[in-house]
């Protein structure tokens, strides 16, 4: 159910209003796309994750549940797991649960995340399911450089990065975090990414607008997050969700249309609408296996192994030392 009342103003956040203020009055207005993931943002990206129509999770999951009994044959024991955007411990688990002749490949998992209550529950709840395990969670944009604890194992790393949330990344901004992830994990570093590939917009549309509404809840809810935290009077319901496939760029496009010509307070501020004016919420870059290993070599990495479902939906890529 989407939450589209107007809480009270108890939490302005001068982080979020500047981000919002920076992007509404920009042409085209935009979003950027961290500040879809407040609590009930989570919560509601958890639940597209079990949409009929969101392929990407389940057959990520497929993937994983194949690939990470593998790690033992490219890590030695006594690594440490790293995972960029980590706000559920699900995908790791199947890592964390790879052995070699009985004992843990991993037993370190340092987990970077910007929301700083999922990154608590995980912490609860692997302390039940991996009592050795050494947690580090690292509150932080993975998009900013990052200091790993100077006392981490000394065995081998590997950076995690799934979901395909690279291709939520400009193509720019993808290769710079490739390239400071090489820097951050050390030159003998391993880094699995899950990244969806290309295919029919048939397809890649639903996906970002399912028929149960759920995104379309996930997209209006950066509106209700902005009444709250940066005391705007948006009214979510005068905004309608859109997805669409760009070819030429290779990615889908979530927008906020509004329905109607409009003023909207923001602050001290009045943003102007015109009806059909779209606010521009996110990109989500769709791949080739081509495009990957282009990003990859141009990050420092290279390809080392390959894995797709057998319709080719999704794929994991192993990068290693170039
Ligand atoms: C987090 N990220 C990989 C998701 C995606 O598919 O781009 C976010 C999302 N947006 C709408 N649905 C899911």
């Amino acid at each position: 159910m989407p939450n589209d009342s107007w809480p009270a103003r108890a939490a302005v956040d001068p982080v979020v209003t500047r981000l919002a203020l920076e992007g509404l009055r920009a042409a085209p207005k935009t979003l950027p796309p961290q500040l879809f993931y407040d609590d009930e943002g989570c919560r509601l990206f958890y639940a597209i994750t079990a949409l009929p129509e969101y392929y990407l999770t389940r057959t990520e999951w497929a993937l994983l549940q194949e690939v990470a009994p593998k790690a033992g044959e490219w890590l030695r024991p006594g690594g440490t797991l790293i995972e960029y955007g980590a706000s559920h411990e699900a995908k790791a688990s199947l890592l964390l649960g790879a052995e070699t002749n009985g004992r843990p490949v991993f037993d370190a998992y340092v987990a970077i995340d910007v929301a700083a209550t999922a990154l608590r529950a995980m912490g609860a709840r692997l302390r039940k399911s991996f009592p050795a395990l050494r947690f580090t969670p690292i509150e932080a944009d993975f998009e900013q450089p990052i200091v790993l604890p100077a006392d981490l194992p000394t065995g081998p790393r590997l950076g995690f990065f799934p979901g395909s949330t690279i291709g939520n990344l400009d193509p720019q901004g993808a290769r710079r975090f490739l390239a400071r992830a090489r820097t951050t994990l050390g030159a003998d570093a391993l880094f699995l990414l899950g990244a969806d590939l290309r295919k029919s917009p048939q397809v890649l549309v639903p996906a970002y607008d399912d028929a149960a509404g759920v995104t379309a809840a996930f997209n209006r809810n950066l509106l209700v997050r902005l009444n709250r935290e940066a005391d705007a009077e948006f009214d979510p319901k005068s905004f309608d969700h859109r997805a669409v496939w760009n070819a030429q760029e290779g990615r889908i496009e979530m927008h906020l249309v509004s329905r109607r010509a409009q003023t909207v307070r923001l602050g001290s501020t009045r943003i102007a609408f015109a009806a059909g004016e779209s606010i521009h919420t996110e990109n989500s870059y769709k791949f080739t296996r081509e495009d990957i290993a282009a990003m990859a070599s141009a990050s420092g990495w290279q390809m080392r192994e390959t894995w797709t479902d057998s319709e080719d939906r999704f794929g994991l890529f192993l990068l290693g030392a170039s």
